[in-house]
């Protein structure tokens, strides 16, 4: 293992996409950012100097973070906010884990330009559980809007409706060619006939879940949240806001030139989005300059698709990577996630209210100071310890849906407190008075195992009888479908404050999120460490 050193300047760049120009914030002034390289087992140094107006944090997404919560990013729960002209050196060593993550800004909306691929190689002379790819390609799927992206969120929770959705999708930070606007390609991935190739293709979007295909194609997948796949083939993926998928393609066309599409996937009934981003793969030696076979990306409704590709997602479960799925329980965990109502006498748009998001009907209050700086120094009316860990009774949802419409939520900064080595099993339950809609939740701090996922209500008589506790697929961001559940299980052996959200950021901006707090164990190395000095301060 070694040390590996990087540098991050948050810096403003000014960009042009879809004929339009506006400055956006950067990493090295990249879109996407620099990908970050590391080995399984290595520490990684990152100095990151903020060059802008906003307040800054960066989040390794996936990267578990054992007892290093303060490298963890997501401002106010880990760190206060690295700020204007300050910089702090994010130290964290990678422990037991390899494969394809993302990095990304962690505060407001930066996400939207602030991210990258973050790529953990295995140990030297390791070999990959599957042949051997001729090439690797981060593939980094975003959104991009026209308008600066702090003002479109600053202006919805003005008028308390939803967001503008955005202009285009992206692939490696391009839109592909798009009507009115002819001066734009997209990007290219040249390939060798006969050559096999490992996309590692990351979703950095801030709202949308994507289907991602390649016309001509078949994609072998071997890796999902950097854990290992039972290798399977598909012609279409779908990935969630910060979820990674590694694919194996091959060049078996002999020539020629073949569209890669990234499209939104949403079956909620209030979906708005139907624009698709194209690249293309593109034989060496071949002349044509568009993409003659074209992808026919699935509607942006096709469930039966999605659902095909997730139900596909198995651990590899081999003796060098067994799934150890935790089987006796010790928390036992029902979390409602959805979309709500709360009253907004200034939202004149909105007639008065406002759209909030909740989990077990409490929606999130961002404290002004860090939660694990709070818990590390005792400090007190910070936060309370009192999350429900089932809905409140008068959440009485049916079909997805909570029987009493006009039902406000309640608000706090409230944490669920774990004991070190617990194991919990969580099922979380799309509800919704709005709509039913996806949500990609994220934990922070952990892998989880995915080990059921149904359409309606949650049956806690009969569901559990269905688990998969043999192989089901190892992640960090699971996929709560639209109407239904997923249950997921984890071992807390992760001292310090864990965030958990949607990663569709403007259902986390209205308070889809919570946070763990896992005490310390009692034995050798079973403590938080004591924060770095450079730690940013409130
Ligand atoms: Cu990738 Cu809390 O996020």
């Amino acid at each position: 293992s070694r040390v590996r050193h990087y540098k991050f300047n948050v810096v403003l760049r000014n960009s042009t996409k879809l004929c339009s120009s506006k400055p956006i914030v950067t990493v090295n002034g990249q879109f996407p950012g620099p990908t970050l390289y590391a080995r399984e087992d290595d520490t990684v140094l990152v100095k990151v100097t903020n060059h802008v107006k906003y307040n800054v944090s960066i989040h390794w997404h996936g990267i578990r973070q054992l007892r290093t919560g303060w490298a963890d990013g997501p401002a106010y729960i880990t760190q206060c906010p690295i700020r204007p002209g300050q910089s702090y050196v994010y130290n964290f060593t990678i422990t037991g884990q390899r494969g394809t993550l993302l990095w990304h800004a962690h505060i407001l909306w930066l996400r939207a330009t602030v991210h990258g691929a973050l790529i953990v190689l295995p140990k030297r002379g390791v070999p990959y559980p599957f042949p051997a790819p001729h090439k690797e390609v981060p593939v980094v799927l975003a959104e991009w809007w026209k308008s600066d992206t702090e003002a479109v969120i600053n202006q919805a929770l003005k008028s308390g409706l939803a967001p503008n959705v955005s202009d285009a999708h992206t692939i490696n930070g391009h839109p592909g060619p798009v009507p009115n606007c002819s001066s734009q390609g997209g990007f290219t991935l040249p390939v060798e006939n006969g050559k096999t190739y490992l996309l590692r293709i990351i979703n950095a979007a801030l709202n949308e879940e994507l289907f991602f295909k390649i016309a001509g194609h078949i994609l072998t997948i071997v890796e999902v949240d950097a854990t290992y796949v039972k290798p399977f083939k598909t012609d279409t993926i779908v990935i969630a806001p910060g979820q990674t998928t590694n694919a194996l393609v091959t060049a078996n066309q002999n020539s020629g030139k073949y569209m890669l599409s990234a499209s939104p996937f949403m079956d909620s009934p209030i979906a708005v989005d139907n624009l698709t981003a194209t690249a293309t793969l593109h034989y060496t030696g071949t002349l044509a300059t568009t993409p003659t076979t074209l992808t026919s990306p699935p509607p942006q409704n096709a469930t039966q698709v999605a659902n095909s590709f997730i139900n596909s997602l198995k651990a590899l479960n081999s003796k060098k990577f067994p799934a150890k799925v935790p089987l006796k329980i010790d928390h036992n965990l029902l979390f409602t996630v959805g979309l709500g109502i709360n009253s907004c006498p200034s939202c004149k748009a909105a007639n008065g209210s406002r759209v909030v998001a909740s989990v077990n009907n409490v929606t999130f209050v961002m404290p002004t100071t860090a939660l694990l700086q709070a818990h590390f120094f005792n400090k007190s009316g910070v936060f309370t310890t009192d999350f429900p860990g089932n809905p409140p009774t008068a959440f009485n949802f049916s079909g997805g849906l909570p029987a009493n419409a006009s039902l406000a939520t309640t608000r706090g900064t409230k944490l669920y407190r774990l004991a070190y080595n617990s194991t919990v099993q969580l099922v979380l339950q799309d509800t919704g008075t709005i709509a039913p809609e996806n949500h990609p939740v994220h934990l922070h701090g952990f892998n989880f195992f995915s080990v059921g996922r149904g359409i309606g209500n949650y049956n806690p008589k009969t569901d559990p009888k269905k688990f998969n506790l043999v192989d089901p697929v190892e992640r960090n961001t699971a996929n709560v479908p639209t109407g239904g559940w997923v249950a997921i299980r984890f071992i807390a052996d992760n001292p310090g404050v864990w965030f958990m959200h949607c990663h569709l950021e403007v259902h986390t901006t209205w308070g889809l999120k919570m946070a763990f707090l896992v005490d310390n164990g009692k034995g050798p190395n079973q403590s938080l460490l004591p924060p770095p000095k450079d730690l940013p301060k409130c």
